[in-house]
């Protein structure tokens, strides 16, 4: 059953008020070095106290699951405890990653079945915004809660902890009762069309929350959209706010976006600095269900008077290898499948699909012809080689595309040329009938994915892999 985005509004109900100092952070327990992460079961309410209680699975009976933070440089180490059903995995969502480390089941790792424990133990070389989920039924695991923000640290502190603000967004299916819809986790439906949309939104799991920020000093809002599939369309100048950073990547600068509006699709980041005035509570909208819908507030507080302020901050880039275009391999990838478009030839398992075996494996959309992990990767490159892969959307959807373990710079887009610049991102969006090429040095040995990120579309199909080799 698919509700009307409007039902959105259902729920939401005066939210709670968060002081902005402290603005507290959940450390997670550090336990013998390790963070322990267990993914366990547990009821509770997403549409407020005393609300009807959701079968969610969270990572220590948080929803989002514990902030991990470290400083850049530094060793993570999580230890994953699976009290779950099912198997699990956790993937380290933009982070370049050590390919033992990735969490993708059955591709770097086993998954850790229930009752067991997987030690998770690398080196964070970027500082920014990134986050942990589920990477083992993903479609249902992260729907019912499995993730949470990893905060790198810059070197040098660049916002304290009170003007340092993580915002994960989700958007949550609830049923007629107000409890978590399960019943329709896996409807193919969503599967053939946009994925899951939700019609919950949340931050931090509140419904519209307050926070209270001080006036005339800056803040940095940390946005990370954990949702299944949706696209938030925020606009960012209508809080003159700035962007320091995409999908975890300084843009070593602050800067005014030039357009409206700015398209957060799921595993995206935006990092934007704030400095309100008194007199000027904003609040973040959602821009995409016809009015815009207010889902976070912000009540300015203080004095009047203007401070002597320092020149607005920016942040560090990173290290990251740029790409020799001169030099690079081009691999093309065709997106094919879904609902309303001729579905084409489609290969899963070595066989073509037809007729009914559509609805049996669940499999409707394809890359280059395949659907789901092939046996032989998209393709192989030397460690160093440049990379270039040329994707075109010959489908009827807008597409989130995600690269596991690797940032790349988006160098060509059809129709459009908004976000083809210096930026560095992990995913990207691609319209109907668009093609985007984004380029990469494949510094990083090992089996990586290359996926939808709208989560029902990568369990559709929407997924291959790729190989490094030293
Ligand atoms: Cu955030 Cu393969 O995913
Ligand atoms: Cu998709």
């Amino acid at each position: 059953m698919l509700l009307d985005r409007r039902d959105m509004l259902k729920y939401m109900s005066a939210g709670a008020v968060f002081l902005a100092a402290p603005f507290s952070l959940k450390i997670a327990q550090a336990d013998s070095n390790f963070i322990k992460i267990i993914a366990a079961p547990v009821k509770k309410s997403l549409v407020g106290e005393g609300g009807p209680l959701s079968d969610l699975w969270l990572y220590n009976q948080e929803s989002p699951g514990p902030e991990i933070r470290v400083k850049r440089g530094e060793e993570v180490l999580v230890r994953l405890v699976n009290e779950l059903e099912d198997p699990t995995t956790i993937h380290w969502h933009g982070v370049r990653i050590d390919n033992k480390m990735d969490g993708v089941p059955g591709l770097t790792q086993k998954a850790v079945m229930p009752g067991e424990s997987f030690d998770y133990k690398f080196i964070a070389p970027d500082a920014g915004t990134f986050y942990y989920h589920s990477h083992n039924k993903t479609w249902s695991q992260v729907a019912r809660g499995l993730y949470g923000a990893l905060i790198v640290e810059e070197e040098s502190e660049v916002f304290d902890k009170e003007h340092d603000l993580t915002l994960v967004i989700d958007d949550w299916r609830i049923g007629r009762d107000g409890k978590l819809d399960l019943a329709s986790l896996g409807s193919m439906t969503d599967w053939s069309h946009a994925g899951r949309l939700g019609n919950l939104l949340t931050v931090n799991s509140k419904n519209v929350p307050t926070y209270k920020l001080n006036a005339n000093e800056y803040y940095r809002l940390r946005l990370v959209n954990v949702a299944n599939a949706r696209i938030f369309e925020i606009d960012p100048n209508r809080f003159d706010a700035k962007i320091l950073a995409y999908d975890g990547q300084s843009i070593g600068k602050s800067e005014k976006l030039q357009y409206s509006p700015l398209l957060l699709g799921p595993g995206q980041r935006v990092d934007l600095l704030v400095k309100p005035k008194l007199g000027n509570d904003f609040s973040l909208e959602e821009l995409s269900v016809g009015e815009p819908f207010a889902f976070a507030n912000f009540e300015i507080i203080g004095k009047e008077q203007e401070k002597e302020l320092p020149s607005a901050p920016s942040l560090p880039f990173n290290n990251i290898s740029e790409p020799d275009l001169e030099n690079a391999k081009l691999f093309p990838l065709r997106m094919s499948g879904g609902a309303m478009r001729p579905v084409g030839e489609i290969y899963y398992q070595g066989k073509k699909l037809e007729g009914d075996d559509f609805m049996r494996t669940g499999q409707v959309w394809a890359f280059n012809g395949v659907a789901n992990l092939p046996e032989e990767p998209f393709f192989t490159v030397k460690q160093g080689e440049t990379v270039i892969i040329e994707t075109l959307n010959d489908t009827n959807f807008i597409h989130a595309m995600h690269v596991h373990g690797f940032h790349f710079r988006i160098i060509e887009r059809s129709f459009s040329d908004i976000d083809v610049s210096n930026m560095w991102r992990d995913t990207f969006l691609i319209g109907a009938d668009q093609s985007v090429k984004i380029a990469f040095v494949a510094d990083n040995p090992g089996k990586w994915l290359y996926h939808c990120h709208m989560l029902e579309h990568a369990a559709a199909g929407m997924i291959t892999w790729f190989e490094v080799v030293a």
